[in-house]
C-alpha cells in the first residue's frame, strides 16, 4: 500500500518530525545527498526525539547520548539496535511511503 507522508515545502532545511499516516507514530523525514528516508523519530536508546541530530555522511548522531544510525539501513552503527525505516518515494514534490 502507498500513502502520503508529507511534501518537499515541508522539511526545515534537510528534516521533518512528521506522523506516520497509519499509525500516527513520530517519524523522521531526511534528505541528503543519498536521497530520501524516513526512519523512526525516536532513539530506540531513550527515547529522545532524533530530529535534532546531527547528520553527516548518512550517519544520524542522537543527540541526547550519540548513538549513531546509518540513515539508509537504520541500522546502529556502535549499538545492535535498529531504528525501522520506510522505503518511500518523491513524486512532484511530495514523498510516499511504498510499503506502509
Ligand atoms: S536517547 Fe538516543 S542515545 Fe540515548
Amino acid at each position: 500500500m502507498r500513502q502520503r507522508l508529507c511534501h518537499l515545502a515541508e522539511l526545515t532545511g534537510d528534516r521533518l518530525l512528521t506522523e506516520h499516516p497509519t499509525t500516527g507514530d513520530p517519524v523522521l523525514v531526511l534528505r541528503d545527498s543519498a536521497g530520501i528516508h524516513v526512519l523512526d523519530g525516536l532513539c530506540p536508546h531513550q527515547y529522545a526525539p532524533l530530529v535534532g541530530g546531527d547528520l553527516s555522511d548518512c550517519i544520524l548522531t542522537c543527540p541526547m547520548h550519540e548513538w549513531r544510525f546509518d540513515v539508509r539501513t537504520g541500522e546502529g552503527v556502535d549499538m545492535p539496535v535498529r531504528l525501522e525505516r520506510w522505503p518511500a518515494v518523491v513524486e512532484d514534490g511530495w514523498i510516499w511511503l511504498t510499503e506502509a
